[in-house]
């Protein structure tokens, strides 16, 4: 079993603002070819629990703690007892005395995580719930670092849905001195009124800046990122049947580069080519996004290293 101090990763907040960057930090170190294997997590064993879809977060998981040395048990959607009615805390209190680390994408609800966590014997890393994807922000983030030796001073612009996406991403990126995030999220389909507070906040204290606008006119310029999210959230449906109509205005095509000619285009994945994106800039030369999407792993060993406390 693990013996060094483990932590749960529910959510961007839980990590104070050194730890973040130790984080994004020690991503990038992994992506270097001398880390990409070794005992970091050698002793170990890691539940992986999906029950909703993914490719890249899952094996991404997977891979980094089998990479790392640590071996893994992977539950689908229709492998444990919770679903004939066992509560998710006597789940907890049973895995968390067989696995050190338990990877968790559940119905989305954050309440399933923290119930997950009413144990401290089993480190819990939230894999998506709908509120945020701490680990897709961290991985963003190593993309940045690794993209321009640097996070701070950069200026995003954030195309799309609020979604869990662009909270994670609003409140990390508001962490960093002279970050400028602009977000552009269509009408009715803004960040949560109390992420943007709360990334107001970090942005104050940091010296960041932050704006969001449901349109897409008056864009600023000179962007050193363009990133954007599939349209249909993973688990979350639309009521409004009209709701592509208001999400057409900001898919991101080419034209936007044309005030941001050096600006790179991220994208969590997956994409749907001619919907959240034009296949011209997906497939295009500013396209980072499968590099991004390789990033998720190093992001990975760096949160599996830090949440069984071993760095
Ligand atoms: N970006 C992301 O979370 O992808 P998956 O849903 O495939 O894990």
């Amino acid at each position: 079993m693990n013996t060094g101090a483990l932590r749960h990763l529910i959510s961007t907040n839980d990590l104070t603002d050194d730890e973040l960057v130790s984080l994004v930090e020690r991503g990038a170190e992994f992506s270097s070819a001398s880390l990409r294997s070794g005992g970091h997590l050698s002793g170990l064993v890691a539940g992986i629990l999906f029950l909703k879809t993914s490719t890249r977060t899952r094996t991404s998981f997977s891979a980094a703690a089998l990479r790392l040395g640590a071996q893994i048990v992977s539950f689908g959607p229709g492998d444990l007892q919770t679903n004939t009615g066992e509560t998710l805390e006597d789940t907890a209190a049973v895995l968390s005395g067989m696995l050190d680390l338990l990877v968790v994408r559940t119905s989305g609800d954050p309440a399933d995580l923290r119930a997950l966590a009413s144990q401290q014997r089993m480190a819990v890393v939230n894999a998506m719930t709908a509120d945020e994807h701490p680990t897709q922000a961290v991985a963003d983030l190593v993309t940045l670092l690794r993209r321009f030796g640097r996070i701070e001073g950069l200026r995003i612009c954030y195309v799309g849905e609020g979604n869990n996406t662009a909270a994670a991403l609003a409140l990390t990126l508001s962490r960093f001195k002279g970050v400028h995030l602009e977000l552009r999220t269509p009408p009715g389909y803004g960040l949560d009124p109390a992420v943007l507070r709360a990334a107001e906040a970090n942005a104050a204290r940091s010296g960041a800046t932050l704006a969001e606008f449901h349109t897409m006119d008056g864009a600023a310029d000179g962007f050193d990122a363009i990133y954007t999210t599939r349209w249909q959230t993973t688990g979350t449906s639309k009521p409004d049947p009209e709701w592509r109509t208001v999400f057409a205005p900001f898919q991101v095509t080419a034209a936007l580069w044309d005030r941001s000619p050096e600006a790179v285009f991220l994208h969590d994945l997956p994409a749907h080519r001619g919907e959240d994106v034009t296949a011209e800039v997906l497939d295009g030369p500013h396209s980072v996004a499968f590099d991004q999407a390789e990033n998720k792993m190093y992001a990975a060993m760096a949160v599996l290293e830090w949440c069984a406390g071993r760095r």
